[in-house]
């Protein structure tokens, strides 16, 4: 299996977390492998990322997305509107580069949780307003918890394939 099948199919959701710190260097190389996914318009990408390492608000986040408890660093996905192109894609490119950044932190021995924002009005309002978001352009997206797995959780295979999914040529 090639090392990226292997990121492929062991990445899973790693929803606790050691208390060892994850570097900048890996929180860096996290970021880029977010920027490298495909947006909707090249160059008018809406994604931007707040890093977050301070525990005060990490515990804040916490009381409205409870799996950041235990996460020593989370990235705040921000869509910003205003940089996009195409106004109504935002969702799709950012959730392709969150994919991406889940997988780089596979790649670097961490796990990480997608910690869905939107569109679950009530969280996102709450999320905007921890972190001063305040107009409709600019869109907290999802919130991806980083850390090495806590004993119990680990990135392994986990078989999703479904055969019934596939159809070849007419639906
Ligand atoms: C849009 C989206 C939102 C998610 N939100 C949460 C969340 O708020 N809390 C959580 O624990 N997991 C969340 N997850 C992770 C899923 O629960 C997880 O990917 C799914 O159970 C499959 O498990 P796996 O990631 O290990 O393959 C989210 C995933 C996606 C794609």
């Amino acid at each position: 299996m090639s090392d990226f099948e292997e990121i492929i199919n062991n990445r899973r959701s790693i929803r606790e977390y050691t208390k060892q710190d994850v570097s900048d260097e890996d929180i860096l190389k996290i970021l880029k492998a977010g920027m490298q996914a495909p947006g909707s318009r090249l160059g008018a990408e809406p994604w931007e990322f707040v890093v977050i390492r301070n525990r005060e608000t990490l515990d804040k986040i916490a009381e409205i997305k409870p799996r950041v408890k235990t996460a020593p660093v989370a990235i705040l996905l921000v869509a910003n509107i205003e940089r996009a192109f195409y106004k109504l894609h935002w969702q799709q490119d950012m959730s392709a580069a969150a994919e991406n950044m889940l997988l780089e932190a596979v790649n670097l021995g961490l796990g990480g949780l997608w910690n869905g924002v939107a569109p679950t009005e009530e969280t996102m309002e709450k999320i905007a307003g921890i972190f001063g978001l305040d107009n409709e352009n600019q869109i907290p997206f999802c919130i991806i918890t980083i850390g090495y797995p806590a004993e119990g959780w680990e990135n392994k295979f986990m078989d999703k394939f479904d055969d019934s999914r596939i159809h070849y040529e007419k639906y």
